[in-house]
């Protein structure tokens, strides 16, 4: 089980999460057999949280959940019937590693509603996006090689990078993404320690978990500086297709295939990128269960994806390829496509959800907190600042969500930030999973409890981030106060005085195992986030 498919309370729960976790004299029999990866793949922050959901009346914000409810259990059956009733023999049999043509064709499909016109030829089938991720860095890393991710990043490719032994630089991110200039200096720095990133990983759409989008400008600028130092982009899209407002955005992998302009319908045929590896997902617009993903990648770099494929699974799941395969058959009474009518759906529903999340915080959570105001995707990122959001979920009996820990990996930035996933719950949850949330912030911090315990790792990652904040808590929800400028070099593209012998960042030590006993952080919160008045000017505007 992962950060991102742990369930929880209401209706979504069942059969996940289920297994008592090992006790410690359990897992001390097995130590000495452990291979050392494992020792990075295990994520500390995450403990309470497991714990949390598997009860029954916690209501879950915590998982990456889409709302799979909406999906006509009819039609589930009409095409499960379909496909015994004409493939019984090839569903049941082992498929082609790279995948089956007919789900390629899906995939082209979804690509091509995403502007990005891909040839077949350059696609991978896979058990979800989550593989891609493990076969790029199978594929990729050797111990020790450097990964340059945004931080906050997601929280499921975490432990995946540490089971690599990655030493991930993560670039703190702003309000449109990861500030390339940011990203520069920190490359310039790694080409000055000798060292070269295996690759950049984004999630430029409504990013897991921050919830914000990179501009055009820097998507530009990403694929040029891509260009110019050669160097490989993981660009992992499941949130593309599901923006709630405002023009879509090009891919990375369409503008470094069309050089640097978005492709238009009529040239965008099959072009190639040999730089960016697109990774998508049926999850989010279709359904997790299915666990089908793609890579769309450079040939060479497709031939090792599939060779590390083989020895992983040797094919994802017939069943499921030809599940969607029909599904993408499907047609509305008017005639279109049935996936897409799904999508517009599923959008609706999201777009009220997040509503109804940003309204209950605006309500519940005070003048302390920010958050960010997604355009699409599934995920809010909320800060409260003075809150050690891991000791925050410790406390919780009967709401869970993501510690902001969980998407550093160093385990201990963004410690006063959480992870608020708006998709999967009803609009009734929600509103009380914030209320609940902000009334144990307030409980706590009159009883002196929360203060007590994050009063010091607050007040060291504030004095290092502006200092003045740590004086004045309530500076952070003061328009443009949480922008000032350089923050976003501060924690994850540190200065050389922070550097250890190796020219690595102290932060990246933090991958240690005992983080339990050392609650101290030395990051602030990292997504530089408008102020309040800001973010609502500007959701008038997109509106
Ligand atoms: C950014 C990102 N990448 C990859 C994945 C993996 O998705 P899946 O394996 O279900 O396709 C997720 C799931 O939440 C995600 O948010």
């Amino acid at each position: 089980m992962t950060i991102d498919n742990v369930s929880g309370g209401g209706s979504q729960r069942e059969g996940l999460g289920r297994r008592a976790r090992p006790a410690a004299h359990e897992l001390e029999r097995y130590e000495a057999l452990f291979a050392t990866r494992t020792r990075r793949m295990r994520s500390s922050a995450m403990r309470d949280m497991f714990a949390l959901t598997e009860r029954p009346e916690v209501i879950s914000l915590a998982g990456g959940l889409p709302d799979t409810s909406t999906f006509a259990p009819e039609l589930y059956a009409k095409l499960m019937s379909q496909i015994a009733a004409t493939a019984t023999a090839r569903a049941l049999q082992y498929g082609p590693t790279e995948g089956m043509q007919a789900a390629v064709d899906c995939i082209v499909e979804v690509m091509a509603a995403e502007r990005t016109y891909v040839d077949r030829e350059d696609v991978i089938v896979a058990t979800g996006g989550q593989q891609v991720i493990d076969l790029v860095c199978k594929t990729l890393i050797d111990p020790g090689d450097v990964i340059v991710a945004e931080a906050p990043t997601y929280p499921g490719a975490v432990p995946t990078f540490g089971a690599y032994q990655a030493d991930v630089v993560q670039v703190e991110m702003d309000a449109d993404g990861m500030p390339i200039d940011e990203l520069e200096s920190v490359l310039d720095r790694l080409a000055r320690e000798g060292r070269r990133p295996k690759f950049i990983y984004t999630i430029p759409n409504f990013q897991n978990p921050g919830g914000v989008t990179m501009s055009l400008p820097r998507r530009r600028r990403l694929v040029e500086i891509a260009r110019e130092r050669e160097l490989l982009v993981l660009e992992d899209n499941p949130y593309g297709l599901l923006r709630y407002e405002g023009e879509p955005l090009p891919t990375l992998y369409s503008l470094d295939a069309h050089n640097g302009s978005p492709p238009s319908h009529d040239d965008g045929t099959g072009a190639s990128s040999d730089l960016v590896i697109y990774l998508g997902t049926f999850s989010k617009i279709l359904a997790p269960g299915l666990r089908l993903g793609w890579a769309v990648a450079p040939r060479p770099v497709l031939e090792k994806l599939n060779l590390g494929k083989q020895g992983a699974d040797l094919c994802s799941s017939p069943v499921t390829q030809l599940f969607v395969a029909a599904y993408f058959a499907e047609r509305t009474p008017a005639g279109g496509p049935a996936w897409i009518d799904y999508v517009e759906r599923q959008k609706d529903l999201y777009r009220g959800r997040r509503d109804v999340m940003l309204q209950a915080l605006a309500e519940h959570f005070g003048e302390q907190a920010r958050w960010t105001e997604p355009q699409g995707g599934l995920f809010v990122w909320a800060t409260l600042d003075g809150v050690d959001t891991t000791d925050l979920l410790a406390r919780c009996r009967d709401v869970a969500f993501v510690p902001g820990r969980a998407a550093y990996v160093d385990e201990r930035s963004g410690a006063s930030s959480m992870r608020l996933n708006f998709a999967g719950s009803p609009e009734h949850e929600i509103r009380e999973g914030i209320r609940r949330i902000g009334a144990i912030v307030d409980r706590s911090i009159d009883t002196g409890l929360l203060k007590a315990l994050s009063a010091g790792s607050a007040a060291r990652s504030d004095s290092a981030a502006h200092p003045d904040s740590a004086a004045h808590p309530g500076s952070a929800s003061h328009p443009g106060s949480a922008s000032h400028p350089g923050s976003a070099a501060r924690s994850s593209s540190p200065a050389p005085a922070q550097a250890d012998a190796v020219g690595r960042p102290e932060a990246k030590h933090a991958q240690s195992d005992d983080l339990d006993s050392d609650a101290e952080t030395d990051t602030a919160d990292v997504l530089e986030l408008p102020g309040r008045s800001q973010r609502r000017a500007r959701r008038s505007q997109d509106r």
